[in-house]
């Protein structure tokens, strides 16, 4: 409850236009922490600087408010050249869009946009033998991304696209199990959006135990996990579960947002874990940058501190 007033607090406050101009002018210097940059060359060194304490990268090209066909076309041409920047610099590219980006719910030529951008993206991306992940929205898009999944999967396999699913939704876990016969490769979330109880548990201990069992079922049917969370206690657990049920470090990964708990990811990927970080990067880092204040006093405390520093 607390933490939902928080959120909401801070995300009212950050949508005021002379707040986000004041820190557009003065705070990139903090969003640095949490947004690899706005070019894609600032993101490649951000891979690179990862790899060296053996955690693999997930780039995330940030943008909000793509209205337009049009624009939602440009974005995936963006992604396109993240690609073949990435390919060029000798690292397989690993990338997350967000299908409303590119066109999901709009039609042209007959077909749904964002299915025919992601088409685009991920055949270039299978081309340098790399990975797309669909990242889950709000649960309207619920049905529709996991459909477009679907096929997706079915053009290019899973070793080409994956996606997300959310614990605080009561849906998912059916909806994990609809999915077992694509053997899918799977990131498993908290969730992000501010839901209904209609559609979400409320509290925030169901949203756990749901992400546990979420995590467990899709070992135990012999997918490839994508364990999305800062949360160390869940994290102990996983790696308590894997151990306990034979289950290989190779068999899954522990992902967590750039800049945010890098203690862990070093800790983990010393002890032979596999870990990835999601890099944000792009022009439109201002909304992203809020929500990542809005999850935690900690994070709004680390900028207070850099801002107070001048
Ligand atoms: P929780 O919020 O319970 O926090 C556990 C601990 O981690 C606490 O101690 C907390 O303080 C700390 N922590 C959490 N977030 C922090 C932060 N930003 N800064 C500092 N400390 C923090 N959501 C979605 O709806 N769709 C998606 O596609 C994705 N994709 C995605 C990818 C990756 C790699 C991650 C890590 C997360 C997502 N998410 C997401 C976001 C996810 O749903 C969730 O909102 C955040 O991960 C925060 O929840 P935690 O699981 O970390 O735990």
């Amino acid at each position: 409850m607390i933490d939902q007033l928080y959120r909401k607090a801070v995300l009212t406050v950050a949508g005021q236009k002379t707040i986000e101009n004041a820190v557009r002018a003065r705070g990139w210097g903090m969003a640095q922490r949490f947004v690899a940059g706005e070019t894609p060359q600032t993101a490649i060194q951000a891979v690179h600087d990862l790899k060296k304490d053996g955690i693999m990268a997930n780039l995330d090209l940030l943008g909000e408010f793509i209205e337009s066909p049009a624009q939602c076309t440009q974005f995936a041409d963006n992604v396109i050249t993240m690609l073949d920047a990435a390919h060029a610099d000798g690292i397989t590219p690993y990338v997350s869009i967000k299908l409303s980006s590119v066109g999901q719910g709009k039609t042209e030529g007959g077909e749904d946009l964002g299915l025919t951008n992601a088409r685009r993206i991920i055949r270039r991306a299978r081309e340098y033998g790399g990975f797309v992940c669909l990242d889950m929205e709000d649960h309207p898009r619920v049905d529709q991304t996991l459909a477009q999944f679907r096929t997706l999967h079915g053009e290019f396999g899973g070793q080409h696209v994956g996606t997300v699913l959310q614990s605080y939704l009561y849906r998912t876990e059916k909806d994990r199990g609809s999915l077992d016969d694509l053997t899918p490769n799977l990131r498993i979330v908290k969730g992000a959006y501010l839901e209904p109880e209609t559609v979400a548990y409320p509290q925030k201990a169901d949203v756990d135990a749901a992400y546990r069992r979420l995590v467990y079922a899709h070992m135990q049917a012999g997918n490839y996990v994508n364990v999305a969370t800062h949360d160390e206690s869940i994290i102990h657990d996983v790696q308590m579960y894997a151990l306990a049920h034979g289950v290989s470090k190779d068999a899954f990964e522990f992902q967590m947002l750039y800049g945010i708990r890098r203690d862990l990811q070093r800790n983990l990927a010393a002890a032979g874990y596999r870990v990835r970080a999601y890099i944000p990067y792009g022009r439109d880092w201002y909304p992203y940058f809020s929500r990542r204040i809005a999850e935690t006093p900690r994070n709004a405390m680390f900028v207070l501190r850099g801002m107070l520093k001048g």
